[in-house]
């Protein structure tokens, strides 16, 4: 018996930390989907190229020598022979990986990648993956489909305080670009603010960590036990 269940959701909505508490919670393995969007973009840029030449990073993302470890305790992609987990979420990354995210022969080849890794985690019970488009696109058949919602305001504070510590005027400010600007650029090729049909919506706009986790495995066991 094995369980998948794909998580969805714009920038700041929470999804990474509801997904890796939920997959502990399961026992279950995780895939962010997003990093194999930022190893290919790290990718790219150390093979040199232009990230807007469409072509040559898909080459590039079809020959990437990318290997996930999707232990939720700690989760780590190693790009030839090299552990980049902790370059994936710098600036110079979050500011450019929408340009490899639009490129659709990408988008095709990390899809049929995202998908081979959750069915090798279905032979370890299953997977909590979490994306932009795996409720719909990646793994439309999961057996729990979610899409976490917050207010616009509320998750540009909450990526300010996890950038800078604070979530004033000027950090607010600092981090727009890289949530709602992103947002915008990403909605051109993936559907992930409004929710199709079997796939449930949980707002958590006023709602703390704890509180998004109970909600979240209340859905789970709703689903899965009726
Ligand atoms: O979730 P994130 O910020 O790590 O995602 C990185 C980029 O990849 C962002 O531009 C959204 C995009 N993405 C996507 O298009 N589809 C996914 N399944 C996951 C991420």
């Amino acid at each position: 018996m094995s369980i998948v269940i794909a998580i969805d959701g714009p920038s700041g909505s929470g999804k990474s930390t509801l997904s890796r508490r939920l997959a502990r919670h399961y026992g279950l393995q995780y895939l962010d989907t997003g990093s194999t969007y930022r190893a290919a973009t790290i990718w790219a840029l150390r093979s040199g190229l232009d990230l807007e030449d469409r072509e040559a990073v898909a080459e590039a993302t079809r020959a990437m020598p990318l290997e996930v470890v999707t232990d939720p305790e700690g989760p780590r992609y190693v790009l030839d022979g090299e552990d980049i987990t902790e370059q994936l979420h710098t600036g110079e990354v979050s500011n450019v990986v929408s340009k490899v995210a639009v490129n659709l022969a990408v988008r095709a080849e990390l899809k049929r990648l995202q998908r081979e890794i959750i069915e090798n985690c279905r032979e370890l019970g299953g997977v909590v993956a979490e994306g932009r488009d795996v409720t719909t696109v990646v793994a439309p058949d999961a057996d729990v489909r979610l899409l976490l919602i917050a207010a616009p305001e509320e998750r540009l504070a909450r990526r300010a305080v996890d950038r800078h510590g604070v979530a004033d005027a000027e950090t607010m400010e600092a981090t727009k670009h890289e949530v709602l600007d992103r947002d915008a650029s990403d909605a051109t090729v993936s559907q992930f603010m409004e929710a199709p049909d079997g796939v449930y919506t949980l707002d958590n706009s006023k709602m703390v960590p704890d509180e998004s986790f109970a909600a979240g495995v209340a859905i789970v066991e709703r689903i899965l036990h009726g």
